[in-house]
């Protein structure tokens, strides 16, 4: 039995979706109890209302299974109080059903880099968000250590697909015109979100992977106004992130992003050679997840994240 944490997410959805693909047994957990999802894809999962950060009813819900995946992602100002307990929680839960707990991670411990990031790159965080994210990772990977619960921890670059909040994910399809904080010509380096999905389920299906960082293969790396050009928008509107401060004064959410809008100023490259060099795989098609993503924002028309 597979249990998804966060199950109704960007993340969690494809997962669910792919499990079942599989004929996998799923449980499905989320906070606010709202599903969202279509009805074929609700066929044989169990769905559960909890909040993941409650170590008690976690347990609950995890015992029996053989993985546990952590798609959990709190609203941003939440962090701070929520994800440190939700870790510990789900940490817990996994260790006392003797399941693999592996966990949907980003790029944000790293920091300022000058170089492609790799898993054994150093923690660097410059944001306290980055901070968050080292401190989970750390939490994460000394319970591994300590014999407490089996995991692995699957690292994205800039996630886009149906229902991705991200700059890639949302800002690029939404709204009359793409605006990019930051430099639009600089290399980046796209996610696709059923790549980050089949990821975490090859994670948790490979021993030799647990007690470890693997980044998600993802595509070459690109630019925001190349991306922006595939997925036919108009011409990319360049804002400096000092603009971005001033959203911060009348939005909470902007003024918590607008701490990792560094890694838009630098080269923003992830290595998932290691990955694919001991698994295999390849990311998805650039031009066929963009295609997808148009066509989800297409059926679920959805407000920029930032005015156009
Ligand atoms: N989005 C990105 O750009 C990005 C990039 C790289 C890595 N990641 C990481 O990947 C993971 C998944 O992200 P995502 O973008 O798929 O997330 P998402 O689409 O925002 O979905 C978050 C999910 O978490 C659930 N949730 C939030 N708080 C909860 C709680 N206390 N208890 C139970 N469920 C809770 C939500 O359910 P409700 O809606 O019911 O609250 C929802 O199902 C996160 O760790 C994220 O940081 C994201």
């Amino acid at each position: 039995m597979h249990v998804v944490v966060g199950a109704t997410g960007a993340t969690g959805s494809v997962l669910v979706r792919e499990l079942l693909r599989r004929g996998e047994k799923v449980r499905a957990v989320n906070r606010s109890g709202r599903v969202g999802l279509p009805d074929v894809e609700l066929n044989g999962v169990e769905f559960i209302r909890a909040n993941a950060s409650d170590a008690d009813q976690m347990t609950e819900i995890c015992a029996g299974a053989t993985a546990v995946y952590h798609c959990v992602r709190p609203p941003l100002p939440e962090w701070l109080e929520l994800y440190p307990r939700v870790q510990q929680a789900l940490i817990s839960a996994a260790g006392t059903a003797g399941a693999v707990l592996v966990f949907a991670d980003d790029t944000w411990m790293y920091g300022r880099v000058d170089r492609p990031m790799t898993e054994d790159m150093p923690y660097r965080p410059v944001a306290h968000l980055g901070l968050i994210r080292a401190w989970l990772a750390e939490m994460t990977l000394a319970a591994h250590h300590r014999g407490d619960v089996r995991v692995a921890i699957a690292r994205a670059g800039e996630l886009y697909g149906p229902k991705v909040e991200s700059l890639f994910g949302s800002t690029m399809f939404a709204g009359k015109r793409p605006i990019w904080f930051g430099d639009p010509d600089l290399p980046i380096t796209p996610t696709y979100i059923d790549d980050f999905a089949t990821t975490m389920i090859t994670l948790a299906g490979e021993p030799d992977a647990w007690g470890e960082v693997w980044h998600v293969p993802s595509s070459e790396p690109t630019t925001a106004r190349r991306f922006a050009e595939l997925a036919g928008r108009a011409a990319v509107r360049a804002m400096p992130t000092t603009a971005a401060k001033a959203l911060g004064l009348v939005s909470t959410v902007a003024r918590h992003g607008n701490q990792v809008l560094y890694q838009f100023e630098q080269p923003f490259i992830v290595d998932s050679t290691r990955f694919t060099s001991q698994f295999g795989g390849t990311a998805s098609d650039l031009r066929e997840g963009i295609a997808a993503s148009l066509r989800w924002h297409r059926q679920n028309p959805r407000r920029s994240l930032l005015p156009s």
